[in-house]
C-alpha cells in the first residue's frame, strides 16, 4: 500500500515528515529508525531536532540505522555520512551516540563489517520506520541501477550521475569517493515503514517511474511498489508528472 501525500514545498514536505517521524518515536519510546543523509532530510532533521529542544520529543531510547557511507571516508572526515549525521541531527538531540549507527566506511574487512551491519540490524528486530530520498537514477540508499536487487549490505560503485550531483558537497568532482558501502534492498524492504520523501522537478521523472512503471533493478526505487506500507511526501514539482 502506497500513500502519496502531494505537499506545496520542500518546507511543508519536512514539516510532515518531521511529524510523522516524531508521532513513530512517541508510539514507540524504543523505536529503531533507519535514515538517510543528502540534502532531502536536512530540513526534516531541522524540524526533529527542533522538538527535541523543546522538550516535545525523547530520543534516548530511539536506535538509528544509517543507509550508507563513502568508501575510504573516516567518520570524522567532513565530507563523511557519519560527520553529517552528528552536524545535522544527531549532536542536536537527546540520542545516545552509542545508539547511532552508520555503515564504516574505512573498515580493515569491509565485507566482515557489512555482514556484521545486517546482522546488527536483525538483533535490533529490524527497523521500525526506514527514511527514504531518491536519487535521479532512482537509487534508495546507494542502491544504484543494477542487473538484479542486492539483498544485503555491500560496496558499490557510485554511478557517474550520482557522483556528479553529490560533487556539490566536495571541492571537485574528483574528490567524490567512487564506491559506497549501503544497505541492501532486504533492510530497507524488511522495514515495518518506509517514508520516502521527494522534493524539486529535477526529481520528478525518477519518482514516477518509481511510483508506476516497471518493477526493475534498473530503477530500484520501484521496488518500493512491492511494500506494504510506504507514505510518500512529495512537493508539487516532484510530482509534476502525476496526474
Ligand atoms: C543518502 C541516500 C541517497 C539519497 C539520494 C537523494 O543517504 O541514501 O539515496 O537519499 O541520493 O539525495 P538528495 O537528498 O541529496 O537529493
Amino acid at each position: 500500500m502506497m500513500q502519496i501525500i502531494r505537499v506545496k514545498d520542500y518546507e511543508e514536505m519536512s514539516c510532515r515528515g518531521a511529524a510523522l517521524i516524531a508521532q513513530q518515536i512517541t508510539d514507540r519510546k524504543q523505536s529503531v529508525l533507519g535514515l538517510a543523509t543528502g540534502s532531502t532530510p536536512i530540513g526534516t532533521y531541522r524540524k526533529l531536532s527542533e522538538f527535541c529542544m523543546e522538550g516535545k520529543l525523547d530520543f534516548s531510547e530511539v536506535t538509528t540505522i544509517n543507509l550508507d557511507e563513502y568508501l575510504g571516508l573516516s567518520p570524522e572526515h567532513p565530507q563523511s555520512y557519519r560527520y553529517f549525521m552528528n552536524e545535522n541531527l544527531f549532536s542536536h538531540i537527546n540520542i545516545r551516540q552509542e545508539n547511532t549507527h552508520v555503515p564504516c566506511g574505512d573498515a580493515d574487512d569491509v565485507q566482515a563489517a557489512c555482514r556484521a551491519y545486517d546482522e546488527m540490524i536483525e538483533l535490533l528486530g529490524g527497523i521500525d520506520l526506514q527514511l527514504l530520498g531518491l536519487g535521479h537514477n532512482g537509487h534508495i540508499g546507494f542502491n544504484e541501477p543494477a542487473d538484479v536487487f542486492v539483498k544485503e549490505t555491500h560496496v558499490i560503485d557510485l554511478s557517474e550521475r550520482t557522483i556528479r550531483a553529490n560533487s556539490r558537497l566536495f571541492r571537485s568532482e574528483e574528490e567524490v569517493p567512487g564506491k559506497a558501502v549501503t544497505v541492501g534492498l532486504g533492510a530497507i524492504m524488511g522495514a515495518r515503514r518506509i517514508l520516502l520523501l521527494v522534493s524539486g522537478e529535477d526529481k520528478a521523472p525518477a519518482l514516477h517511474a518509481a511510483l508506476h512503471g516497471p518493477i526493475t533493478p534498473r530503477l530500484p526505487g520501484s521496488i518500493l511498489q512491492l511494500h506494504p506500507d510506504v507514505t510518500v511526501i512529495a512537493d508539487e514539482a516532484a510530482l509534476q508528472e502525476e496526474p
